[in-house]
């Protein structure tokens, strides 16, 4: 059994999937990770050097070789990977437990507003034109993140309580 998370960015895909695979005894990928292992690179880098679509071609690429292992394991996606090269449908031919965590604009905000550097897709956005940029980015991504089988809400709650909620869902 392999299980999904995503989410947008700062949804706390990393951080779940870490006490998840605790909780459940699972080996835990995180593809952003993996993407950057096999460059060599940060994601940072790769969007600078070699611009969004070469990663969103390797980020498939690295998808589809993860999901092929055929291991029971926990995935947790980058923000962008379930809106790109059908990557939703190439998931669910591997798996049934896809898990959208859902977080609001307003804690998305706060949560990633000190740290966009290290994004690069909002790394040029100012502070005050953020709201709108997620705000629209998250409307046009919706429609993929609502393809996930759960949608687990995480505002306001723990890692711990959105772990447990998981595990609830998973039974
Ligand atoms: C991206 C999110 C990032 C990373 C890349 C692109 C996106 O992952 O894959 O910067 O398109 O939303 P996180 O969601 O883990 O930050």
């Amino acid at each position: 059994m392999t299980i999904v998370l995503l989410g947008y960015m700062a949804s706390g895909k990393t951080a779940v999937s870490k006490l998840l695979g605790t909780a459940l005894e699972m080996p835990v990928i995180d593809l952003d990770n993996y993407i950057e292992q096999k460059e060599e690179k940060t994601i940072a880098e790769i969007f600078e050097t070699q611009g969004e679509i070469y990663f969103r071609m390797k980020e498939h690429q690295y998808l589809k070789e993860v999901l092929e292992m055929q291991t029971d394991i926990i995935l947790s996606l980058g923000g962008g990977t379930p809106c790109y090269a059908n990557n939703m449908n190439l998931i669910h031919e591997y798996t049934i437990d896809t898990f959208y965590l859902q977080t609001s604009i307003k804690e998305i905000i706060s949560r990633v507003k000190d740290e966009k550097s290290k994004r690069p897709l909002i790394r040029n956005i100012s502070d005050e034109d953020l709201p709108e940029f997620i705000g629209k980015h998250l409307f046009e991504r919706n429609v993929f993140y609502q393809q996930a089988t759960h949608n687990v809400v995480t505002d306001c709650k723990t890692v711990e309580e959105i772990v447990a909620e998981i595990k609830k869902l998973l039974n």
